[in-house]
């Protein structure tokens, strides 16, 4: 069911940036998407789901809301514009985490000269404790935001603005499984 909701934490990194173009990776159902719209910004919404990619045009088109959809894997070469959005945002995104952290350089490659990165997740610490067996799913197997810290913590260029652990938002899009937001934002030189 579509919540409408966006992330809250991202609502709470974003609203003080000035809208511009903007890139949602792993976009799913959107709420992330139209928030960014309708807060002014030039949004691509990105997904390997063409599934996902329909929802959000239908509900876009339904609030008058121009947005741009992009079929893509993060994991491909080159899947994304590089050095061409204000802001790339990736929100609890799935992506499989590959040895060379593909992905991760991907998007960090589609910000723009002094534009923002935001990039969610679970924390997944509680998971990494229980026996491999009884877990949901195997939170090695996806890009986390330490990958993302690593590669910007090596790259030039790049300063870490937050890297927090902190509860999750009320009314959040994503499932409410893990109680606690990993937030991490970026900011590439200009
Ligand atoms: C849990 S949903 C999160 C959706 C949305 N960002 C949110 O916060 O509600 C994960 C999304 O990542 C997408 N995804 C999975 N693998 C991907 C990949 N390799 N490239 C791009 N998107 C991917 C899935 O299709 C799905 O829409």
């Amino acid at each position: 069911m579509w919540s409408g909701n966006p992330n809250g934490s991202l609502v709470v990194e974003a609203t003080d940036l000035r809208p511009g173009r903007a890139l949602d990776v792993g976009a799913g159902e959107g709420g992330d998407v139209i928030w960014l719209a309708q807060q002014g910004w030039q949004v691509t919404a990105s997904d390997v789901s063409s599934r996902a990619l329909d929802t959000i045009l239908d509900e876009a088109n339904r609030r008058g809301l121009a947005v741009t959809c992009q079929l893509a894997d993060a994991n491909a070469r080159e899947p994304f514009a590089r050095n061409a959005f204000d802001l790339v945002t990736a929100a609890y995104a799935s992506i499989p985490r590959t040895p060379d952290l593909r992905g991760v350089h991907n998007v960090l490659d589609a910000v723009a000269p002094g534009g923002t990165l935001v990039v969610l997740s679970h924390d997944l610490e509680a998971m990494r404790r229980t026996e491999h067996q009884q877990r949901p799913f195997d939170p090695e197997a996806y890009l986390h935001i330490d990958d993302f810290a690593a590669v910007l913590d090596a790259a030039q260029g790049w300063t870490i603005e937050v890297n927090d652990k902190r509860p999750r938002p009320a009314g959040s899009a994503s499932a409410a499984r893990h109680a606690d937001d990993r937030v991490l934002r970026a900011r590439r030189a200009g």
